[in-house]
């Protein structure tokens, strides 16, 4: 009781207050994504996500060597897949030299310690932006865990040690650990997007890889039949245990802002690790308003993303991790 307890004693000096602090975020902390592309020398802005690059697969060598150097020690791969390879099947996600397989063979050749996580969706690849198979205006849900599965054993073959599949058809975390159990590669892992919701602030992502569901007769406009709803919480629970069920190693919970309820829920409840995604439309908001001089960039993107960790997060997948590791060494 007051005086006795007089709060701001903890408060009184940068000193003092390193001292009590709960949560610190190091480059342990990230998983960085990486969005890549065909040709040479490559390395173009994406206008939504100011700073941030498709890399083709020679410069991504180099920059997986440079976060390797600067303490972040792995990364999520996304590819962008030209028009012409697109179908409604998603059938070059399994091709065997196809970029994603190379691309986590670049990785793995220039940091052989890098660990590689790979998107497993057929967003990319899908040449109406659907993350499955559609038959009459219909995602097909068993037809489409098929492929995602079979896509999960190519990325292993070619050396992921992570498959995160990011789809939300229902089942597939089992279909996929059945699979990768049967090819042998029992060592590699799941990190399920769990509770993800369908969310406004993907846009910029879809406008890096061109992904973005195309306006046509037949087409679902949202994910919204496969995407969670905002408004629930209850069932990202379910989802999320439903996953741990399934085999997931790695649970997820994304967006990261305004859903960091769900965050702390879900990290009560479960015991394997939780990751954050803190997603491109969230980077683009600091951006822009840091760029107008409407935030202070550094202080809000620190801010953010101690919040997304004292929420509960132990993973965070954020285009701010080369900033962060930047302003904190
Ligand atoms: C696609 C996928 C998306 C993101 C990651 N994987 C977009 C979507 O679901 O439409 C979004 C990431 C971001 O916005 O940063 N399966």
């Amino acid at each position: 009781m007051y005086p006795l307890r007089r709060n701001r004693r903890l408060r009184a000096s940068e000193t003092i207050r390193s001292m009590v602090r709960e949560t610190i975020i190091s480059p342990n902390d990230f998983l960085v994504p990486l969005f890549v592309v065909e040709g040479k020398g490559v390395r173009e802005e994406i206008p939504s996500m100011p700073n941030y690059y498709r890399y083709s697969l020679d410069v991504l060598h180099k920059e997986v060597k440079e976060l390797w150097n600067m303490g972040l020690k792995s990364v999520l791969l996304f590819v962008k897949v030209p028009e012409a390879l697109k179908d409604n099947e998603g059938t070059e996600a399994l091709n065997s030299n196809g970029l994603m397989q190379r691309a986590i063979k670049t990785v793995k050749n220039a940091v052989p310690d890098m660990l590689v996580m790979t998107d497993v969706a057929l967003d990319p690849y899908s040449i109406y932006g659907h993350d499955g198979i559609i038959d009459q205006g219909e995602i097909l849900n068993d037809e489409t865990v098929d492929v995602l599965a079979a896509m999960s054993v190519s990325h292993a073959e070619a050396g992921a040690d992570f498959v995160a599949p990011s789809d939300m058809m229902d089942g597939r975390i089992l279909s996929i650990r059945e699979a990768l159990e049967d090819e042998g590669f029992y060592n590699t892992g799941i990190m399920s997007y769990s509770a993800k919701y369908a969310s406004a602030f993907y846009g910029p992502f879809r406008d890096a890889l061109d992904s973005a569901p195309v306006d046509a007769k037949n087409i679902p406009k949202d994910k919204s039949t496969y995407q969670m709803d905002p408004a629930n919480r209850d069932e990202a629970l379910r989802e999320t245990e439903m996953d741990i069920d399934e085999g997931a190693d790695i649970v997820m919970v994304k967006p990261g802002l305004c859903y960091l309820d769900i965050v702390r829920e879900i990290r009560n409840e479960v015991e394997v690790p939780v990751a954050v995604y803190q997603v491109s439309g969230e980077y683009a908001m600091i951006k822009a308003a840091s760029e107008r001089g409407w935030l202070d960039h550094d202080a809000a993107m620190m801010e953010q993303l101690i919040a997304i960790k004292r929420a509960g997060a132990h993973i965070i997948a954020s285009y701010f991790a080369k900033d962060v590791v930047k302003l904190i060494s």
